[in-house]
């Protein structure tokens, strides 16, 4: 009698695993698609506080008073039924929840996605498809590492890089702050660095959150949302990098 040989085994080169069988501990809050529900959302509101506060940051093109009078403006809106600071905190507060979210969901999602793969791929080829998806990883914890330098160089502790100028003068000035800091090259570099980073997680941010959200099921609405998705990659981080670039060339001082 003939015996039968599992063809793949036999070949001893494709190693092909079907299961019907859910990821270990997986429950339905946990749920990919609510997963990506909550990092496309949060992702959204991120989105518009990147825009306000890239318009904001164009303000230093009008110079010195005009800057300092919107930062203070963000404290002193809505005085006195709100306290001073009181809009700032709700959108730290809002800011600081999305961004618990975004980060819990994405590690989730990556884990979840580790695991599913527990044998390798033999020939592992990454099509130009998944060139971004594979950079919204490192990107986000490229972004994170500067959101964390970002505030404590500008918001928490206030420091100027800048020896030449230095002293509470430029440290408690938002606009003298900027100028000093933007003069120095290095740091202009890393904000440059970071601003590249976000062009490329929110190009693929949208699309991914377009598609999550079901915004994408015919071909015109695919080609809208690509266009949506460099569209906001060029306005927001190009608008935040003209401040820098201005500073650095001597154009706002
Ligand atoms: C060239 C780019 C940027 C510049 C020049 C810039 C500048 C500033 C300045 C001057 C402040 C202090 C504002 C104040 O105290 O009134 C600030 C705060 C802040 N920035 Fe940026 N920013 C940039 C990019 C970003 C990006 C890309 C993000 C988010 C990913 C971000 C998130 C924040 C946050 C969360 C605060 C704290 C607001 C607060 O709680 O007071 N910034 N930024």
């Amino acid at each position: 009698m003939l015996a039968v040989q599992e063809p793949a085994l036999a070949a001893g080169t494709v190693t092909c695993v079907a299961t019907t069988s859910l990821v270990k501990g997986a429950r339905a809050s946990r749920s990919t698609i609510a997963l990506k529900m909550m990092m496309a959302g949060s992702g959204l509101i991120f989105i518009g506080f990147v825009l306000l506060h890239m318009y904001g940051n164009l303000r230093a093109f009008w110079g010195h008073d005009d800057f300092d009078r919107y930062a203070e403006g963000l404290r002193t809106f809505g005085t006195p039924d709100l306290p001073y600071g009181g809009l700032l905190w709700i959108i730290r507060i809002v800011l600081i929840v999305s961004l618990v979210i975004h980060v819990w969901s994405a590690a989730t999602l990556w884990r979840r996605a580790k695991r599913a793969r527990t044998v390798k791929y033999q020939v592992k080829k990454n099509k130009a498809s998944t060139t971004s998806s594979r950079m919204m990883r490192w990107g986000g914890v490229t972004i994170l590492l500067f959101l964390i330098w970002h505030l404590l160089e500008f918001t928490i502790v206030k420091v100027s890089v800048n020896p030449d100028h230095q002293g509470a003068n430029v440290t408690q000035d938002p606009y003298n702050l900027i100028v000093a800091s933007f003069q120095v090259w290095w740091l202009t570099l890393i904000y440059l660095v970071a601003m590249a980073a976000l062009a490329m997680h929110l190009h693929h941010g949208v699309w991914s959150a377009s598609q999550t959200l079901g915004l994408t099921n015919s071909e015109r609405s695919r080609v809208f949302t690509k266009r949506l998705g460099i569209l906001a990659a060029v306005v927001i981080a190009g608008g935040f990098s003209l401040v820098p670039i201005f500073v650095l060339v001597g154009v706002i001082s």
